[in-house]
C-alpha cells in the first residue's frame, strides 16, 4: 500500500515539474509571425498613411460614403470609427507598433534579425513613438496645423531608419548593425 502510495506521489510530482517546465517564462520575448517587411507593410505604413492624409484632408469634413456601410470600410477615415478619432486610433497604432520594432526575435525579409540592440536602431523606434504619442494629442484636439508638422517628423523618423538600415546597396547587408 505504502509502495505505491509513494509511486502515484513521485508520478503526481514529476507531472506538476513537467507542466512547470513548459509553461512559458514571463520575461521570453513574445512570438513573431511577421518578417520586418510584412510588418512595415501590414500595420505601420496604413497607419501612418491615416495620420499622413490629415495634412491635406481635414478628417472633420470626411463624407461616409453613401450605399458604403461604415462598418465593412477598407478605410479607416469612412469607417464607424472615422474622421479625428481614426486619426487618433492610427496614430496609438503606430506608437504601440514601434514596441514590435524591438523584438529581437524578429527577421527581416533576408533572414538577418532585427538589429534591437543597436542604439541606432532604438533611437529611431522612440523617435516613431514620441512623434506618434503627439500626432495622437494633436488628433484629440482635431488641430490640423500640428498635424502638418507633426508628420514632418513622423516621416523623417521612418525615412532616417530606411537610410541607415533598408537602403544599403546590396540587399543582405539590409538589417545589418550599423
Ligand atoms: C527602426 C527602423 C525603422 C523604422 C522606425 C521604420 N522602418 Fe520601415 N523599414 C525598415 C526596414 C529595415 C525595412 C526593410 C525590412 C525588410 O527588408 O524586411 C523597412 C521596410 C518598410 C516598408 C516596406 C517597403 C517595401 O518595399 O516593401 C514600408 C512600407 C515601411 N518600411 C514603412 C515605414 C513607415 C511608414 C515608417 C514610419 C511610420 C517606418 N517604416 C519606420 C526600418 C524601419
Amino acid at each position: 500500500m505504502r509502495k505505491t502510495a509513494l509511486a502515484l506521489f513521485l508520478v503526481v510530482a514529476a507531472y506538476g515539474l513537467s507542466v512547470m517546465a513548459q509553461a512559458p517564462s514571463t520575461d521570453a520575448a513574445p512570438p513573431v509571425f511577421a518578417n520586418l517587411n510584412q510588418l512595415m507593410r501590414g500595420v505601420l505604413y496604413p497607419a501612418a498613411n491615416v495620420v499622413f492624409s490629415a495634412q491635406a484632408d481635414n478628417p472633420a469634413e470626411i463624407k461616409f460614403i453613401p450605399g458604403h456601410d461604415p462598418n465593412m470600410s477598407t478605410d479607416p477615415l469612412t469607417s464607424s470609427f472615422g474622421g479625428w478619432q481614426a486619426v487618433e486610433n492610427a496614430a496609438l497604432a503606430l506608437a504601440e507598433s514601434a514596441t514590435l520594432l524591438t523584438n529581437a526575435s524578429r527577421h527581416c525579409s533576408n533572414g538577418v534579425a532585427v538589429p534591437a540592440k543597436d542604439p541606432a536602431w532604438a533611437a529611431f523606434v522612440q523617435e516613431v513613438r514620441d512623434a506618434s504619442m503627439k500626432a495622437y494629442k494633436a488628433a484629440q484636439a482635431k488641430d490640423q496645423d500640428k498635424i502638418v508638422e507633426i508628420s514632418e517628423t513622423l516621416s523623417t523618423s521612418c525615412s532616417g531608419c530606411h537610410r541607415k538600415f533598408r537602403d544599403r546597396k546590396a540587399p543582405e547587408n539590409r538589417c545589418k548593425p550599423s
